[in-house]
């Protein structure tokens, strides 16, 4: 069994890929005033780099700087400082890994403190324990979804023109493209709305668009959710369905995760089970296309049983924090496994609601320690994380949330 994660992979556009192993996107929060990458970031892909890793998967970049999900993204939304991006793509592949810029916008899923006036396909607010840290969406113009669509090639088109060797289009977690494709958050009557054909024409047009403009050895994969787990959301048939169409389309390679604002299920009871996994061995069923299961990977039988079912690639974002040198140490060792810290308020309740902001910004932490060539802190007290988050972002920022 031991090769199957050793094993090169080929993507449909020729790209080889040397091992079975995802780096997946982690939003790093490094991006300088003027939401460039900063040092800290060059930094860390400079470590990640270094390591055995099939593909590295940047955290997302904003393709609009007005429209940022948190504070410290990055965003690439024009000409000029591309020679940082230049910098940051050649530190990446610096041991020929190749490296993807996760390309995103955030529609309704900004924080109150960062925007005003948050859009979205339509007027529809967050609801569920986070409602109160978003403001209100309002219903994007014709005009506005094709100014987004716009963005989003040129985006990718910067992206390649700095070096990157391929994009992933972040359709997950319930950013905007996700909103398109979910009938509860797309109440649309145009044709950008209503059936799956129009509710996924945004991200087709995206897609077609990046194509037309890039050449044919830059990757473009996907990231979508398997389901949203919320009644009316997008669902598995709706997954199924735009698998096998974005598959047709000729896209690179889909990663399957799960979830948004809503319902984060990003979180412990995720952490010993591979949480998407039997959605993504489905899929693979259905498409030629590498598909990608991330979410809850610790344990190396269960990567190696994982491919054997049909998945191509394992995903992981967090284990790469806490163990950078990740893939060498599953070589080595038979058995392996890893525990991720279990961090805690000391009460249950609290620990409950805030789970998942005290573990984003324990990984933006660590990510901060290993840029600056710190060892990890494994820690389970929670409290200084949970303060470092009010101390940035206020205390709008103590809601569930995912990226
Ligand atoms: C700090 C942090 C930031 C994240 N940022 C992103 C992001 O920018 N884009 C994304 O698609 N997923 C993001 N995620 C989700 C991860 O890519 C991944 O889907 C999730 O952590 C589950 O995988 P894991 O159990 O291996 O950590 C983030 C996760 C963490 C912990």
């Amino acid at each position: 069994m031991d090769d199957l994660l050793f094993q090169p992979l080929t993507l449909p556009n020729g790209t080889v890929i040397k091992n079975r192993f995802f780096k997946s996107a982690m939003s790093e929060t490094m991006g300088d005033r003027h939401q460039l990458p900063n040092r800290e970031l060059i930094m860390l892909y400079n470590k990640w780099a270094s390591e055995d890793i099939g593909v590295l998967v940047t955290g997302n970049v904003m393709i609009d700087s007005r429209y940022l999900g948190e504070p410290g993204n990055v965003a690439l939304d024009s000409e000029k400082n591309l020679d940082v991006f230049k910098a940051w793509a050649q530190v990446g592949q610096k041991k020929g890994t190749p490296i993807w810029l996760q390309l995103n916008h955030p529609g309704k899923q900004m924080y109150r403190s960062i925007q005003e006036e948050p859009i979205a396909p339509s007027a529809i607010p967050i609801s569920g324990s986070s409602a109160s840290a978003f403001r209100i969406p309002r219903e994007m113009t014709l005009v506005e979804i094709q100014e987004t669509v716009t963005k989003f090639i040129s985006a990718a088109q910067r992206a390649e023109e700095a070096g990157f060797s391929g994009v992933q289009l972040h359709a997950a977690h319930g950013y905007l493209i996700n909103q398109f494709l979910s009938p509860a958050d797309n109440h649309r009557k145009d044709t950008y709305g209503g059936s799956l054909d129009n509710r996924m024409r945004f991200l087709r047009e995206i897609y077609q668009g990046i194509r037309r403009s890039v050449n044919p050895n830059f990757s473009i994969a996907l990231k979508l959710n398997a389901s949203d787990f919320k009644e009316e959301g997008f669902g598995f048939e709706d997954c199924q369905e735009v698998v096998k169409i974005m598959s047709d389309l000729g896209v690179d390679l889909i990663e399957i995760s799960g979830g948004n604002y809503e319902t984060p299920v990003f979180g412990s009871e995720y952490e010993n089970g591979a949480g998407f996994l039997n959605y993504a061995t489905a899929l693979s069923k259905i498409t030629n296309v590498p598909i990608v299961s991330t979410g809850g990977f610790r344990d190396k039988k269960q990567m190696e049983k994982a491919i054997n079912d049909g998945v191509s690639m394992i995903g992981m974002a967090r284990p790469f924090v806490l163990m950078p040198n990740l893939v060498t140490e599953i070589k080595q060792t038979k058995d392996f496994h890893l525990t991720t810290p279990r961090l805690t308020t000391g009460l249950s309740s609290l620990d409950k609601t805030l789970g998942p902001i005290i573990g984003v910004s324990y990984y933006e932490g660590q990510m901060k320690r290993l840029a600056n060539g710190r060892p990890i802190k494994r820690r389970e007290n929670a409290w200084p994380y949970l303060l470092t988050t009010v101390k940035l972002h206020g205390l709008a920022a103590l809601r569930p949330r995912r990226q």
